[in-house]
């Protein structure tokens, strides 16, 4: 009996991450780790945006191969976030028009990728003036979607 019992046990406890895994919220047990993780993964991503910011603003010296580096750790940030606005994790500082208005975000957060890999290539040039246009061209895209979807 006690062997049954233990067996039971491993069963519940195997079957419970399979029955999340069937739903769309599914990688996080509760709303509040999807909030942590997106608002982690934002923070993350505008902390090396922000570094560029300041070499592109010349607050601090230019140096290629620091500005590659952010670049490419912003490009992988920003794919992090967007899993993690599923059915029911609503909160945090997120508007609810993100789930009313979801196709929106979607394409918001679309352009961001899509800005944010041209500025991976503009590092990657090397050349300054080509990588405050594209600083720019992210920055808006931040400030587009904050704009709709973002609380004050
Ligand atoms: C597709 C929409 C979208 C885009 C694009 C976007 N954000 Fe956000 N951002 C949000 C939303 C929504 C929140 C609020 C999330 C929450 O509190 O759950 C947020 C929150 C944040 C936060 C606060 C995180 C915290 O800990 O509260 C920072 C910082 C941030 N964004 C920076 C940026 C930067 C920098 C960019 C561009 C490089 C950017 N975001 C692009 C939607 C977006």
């Amino acid at each position: 009996m006690k062997k049954l019992s233990r067996v039971l046990l491993v069963a519940c406890t195997v079957a419970a991450p399979m029955l999340y895994s069937a739903t769309a919220a599914a990688q996080f047990a509760k709303p509040e780790d999807a909030i942590h993780y997106r608002q982690s993964a934002l923070t993350v991503m505008a902390t090396h945006f922000g570094r560029i910011g300041a070499i592109v603003k010349g607050e601090r010296p230019f140096d290629a191969a620091t500005v590659q580096a952010d670049a490419a750790l912003v490009a992988s940030m920003s794919k992090l976030p967007w899993a993690a606005f599923g059915p029911g994790t609503q909160g945090g500082k997120a508007r609810p028009e993100v789930w009313s208005d979801n196709a929106k975000f979607v394409q918001a957060s679309q352009r961001l990728e899509g800005d944010v890999a041209k500025l991976q290539t503009a590092a990657q040039s090397g050349d300054i003036a080509q990588i405050r246009t594209a600083f720019g061209a992210v920055g808006a895209s931040c400030k587009n979607c904050h704009d709709s979807f973002r609380a004050r």
